[in-house]
């Protein structure tokens, strides 16, 4: 029988602490219900002592993912294990992942200690670790840098002291394919309890050999892949789990290993990601590029017509990429939406077929047509908006004339009154727009970034705004998606303002 590669993800822990705006713990409940539909074994879900944002995020998927076991993250400090081990506490399939350095640069320069502290240190927080689950992973941080006797003496005394899952990290992305080998084939070899415990890495892409130097890893034993989707995470990345998971796939025969992916889940999965990140997926990434099954030149076209295998080693549908490309327009039900939504991988909990149609109905009047990518991107938007949402933009017009000078008026309705604003400005209908808002809601927000995007083909295309703002110190993101990108702008802008509000809801609530 092939032996299984288990597979962690880390999306929301190394993938997240690479975002510029934090998640909100609303869109990592709805990654990591992704990931569990996907299959993945082990969701990282967060490092609960780094705020109580991410304690409480991590919290909640732990009261909520059944299928997948949940993983907190800490230092090998008491105060880390303690609230790592609370986070996770409702969940009856979980991991605490203690982590610490041990290469002789970081123990010196970063933590100053000596060998025999960093031992010491490890063993005393793997301990207090079990008083929480059975199941603790450790993490010897930078270990591709770390002397191999001192790899095996420190990893030798965790699997004794009860740690079941020893991860190798290349934390700065250093190594390369036959030196992760070796490493792996020297602790299998010298480490004398090694086939207690399971062996994992988690690779960093900085010389972009994340997903060649994890495959290499698989082939001297290693038995859990730590990565992220898309490749997401610190610097150039973390390994991509949808590579790893496909190389495994395709080249079974050589790696004689399998996983327990659902794979049809993958493209989904990947653009679920990438959208609420705001992290745009290059075209020519591989498995989830748009161009990854893209042939363009003659003579790779006529080969792929006369047979497929001659330039595709897997079938876009293996990873739930389907050629839907409906058109649907204001006349077709409910039902043909619904359709289409399964269609392309939807299941029923996905959205809600009510606020997707009155949102198609709309598109569909402005737009004559909408495509399956339309209704995708429409049904993303009904997930980010919240039923109980304060501000809300009733109506708008702006005016631009070529002297430089632009105007915006708009209607917003702030919770059940209703204020209208103009302003004028020279530098554009996006910043006029902005500007009257910011004259009925007074919130001291600096926009730091602003990206338009075309979802969609040709020029009826839905414009997807994209913003990062700064507000008291802190970054948030916002969406906004509509057929007019000034409306896509006002949207987005109302989106921020929303979780601002939310969030001083709840700081009121918590000083009562
Ligand atoms: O890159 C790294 O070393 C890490 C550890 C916490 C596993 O992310
Ligand atoms: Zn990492």
């Amino acid at each position: 029988m092939k032996s299984k590669v288990i597979i962690l993800d880390t999306t929301l822990r190394d993938g997240e602490q690479a975002l510029q705006a934090s998640l909100s713990a609303k869109e990592k409940l709805r990654i990591a219900l992704s990931l569990e539909k996907c299959g993945i074994d082990i969701i990282e879900a967060g490092f609960p002592i780094s705020s109580p944002g991410d304690f409480k995020s991590v919290q909640a998927i732990s009261r909520k993912i059944k299928n997948s076991k949940i993983c907190s993250l800490a230092r090998c400090l008491e105060k880390d294990i303690d609230i790592a081990g609370q986070a996770i506490s409702a969940s009856n399939n979980s991991r605490i992942h203690i982590f610490l350095a041990t290469s002789t640069l970081h123990i010196t320069s970063k933590l100053r200690k000596n060998f025999d502290e960093i031992i010491e240190m490890a063993i005393f927080s793997v301990k207090k670790a079990l008083r929480y689950t059975n199941d603790v992973q450790f993490s010897c941080e930078d270990a591709s840098r770390t002397t191999i006797d001192n790899l095996c003496r420190i990893v030798e005394k965790l699997i004794k002291s009860g740690v079941k899952t020893i991860n190798i990290p290349d934390t700065v992305g250093y190594t390369i394919p036959n030196e992760i080998c070796s490493i792996i084939n020297q602790l299998f070899e010298r480490v004398p309890n090694i086939h207690k415990a399971v062996i994992s890495v988690h690779c960093h892409d900085d010389l972009g050999m994340a997903v060649g130097n994890s495959i290499s890893a698989i082939q001297s034993g290693a038995r859990q892949i730590e990565g992220t989707i898309n490749g997401i995470g610190e610097r150039a990345g973390n390994t991509a789990l949808e590579e790893i998971i496909m190389a495994i796939k395709v080249r079974e025969d050589i790696l004689k290993v399998s996983t327990n992916i659902v794979h049809k889940e993958i493209y989904r999965t990947s653009k679920i990601v990438s959208q609420i990140c705001n992290m745009p997926i290059p075209s020519n990434k591989a498995i989830v590029g748009s161009n990854a099954f893209a042939h363009s030149s003659g003579i790779h076209q006529d080969g792929v017509l006369k047979n497929r295998q001659n330039y595709e080693i897997m079938d876009p549908s293996s990873i739930g990429l389907k050629d839907v490309k409906l058109n649907l327009t204001s006349r077709s039900g409910r039902a043909a939406v619904k359709y289409y939504m399964d269609e392309m991988g939807y299941k029923k909990n996905d959205y809600n077929i009510d606020d997707l149609y009155a949102a198609f109905l709309k598109l569909a009047d402005k737009k004559g047509q909408v495509f399956d990518y339309d209704l995708e991107a429409l049904a993303f938007m009904n997930q980010q908006q919240e039923e109980s949402d304060y501000f809300l933009l009733k109506f708008f017009s702006v005016q631009s004339i070529s002297n430089g000078l632009s105007t915006a008026s708009v209607k917003l309705l702030c919770g059940n009154k209703t204020y209208t604003e103009s302003a004028t400005t020279r530098n554009g209908p996006v910043d006029a727009i902005y500007q009257a808002i910011n004259r009925i809601t007074h919130f001291p927000i600096v926009l730091q970034k602003f990206q338009l995007v075309a979802k969609g083909r040709g020029k009826d295309a839905l414009g997807q705004v994209d913003i990062l703002v700064e507000y008291n110190n802190r970054k948030f993101h916002g969406i906004g998606l509509a057929t007019d990108i000034i409306e896509s702008s006002a949207q987005a802008m109302i989106n921020i303002l929303n979780i601002i509000w939310k969030l001083q809801q709840i700081n009121k609530k918590l000083r009562k």
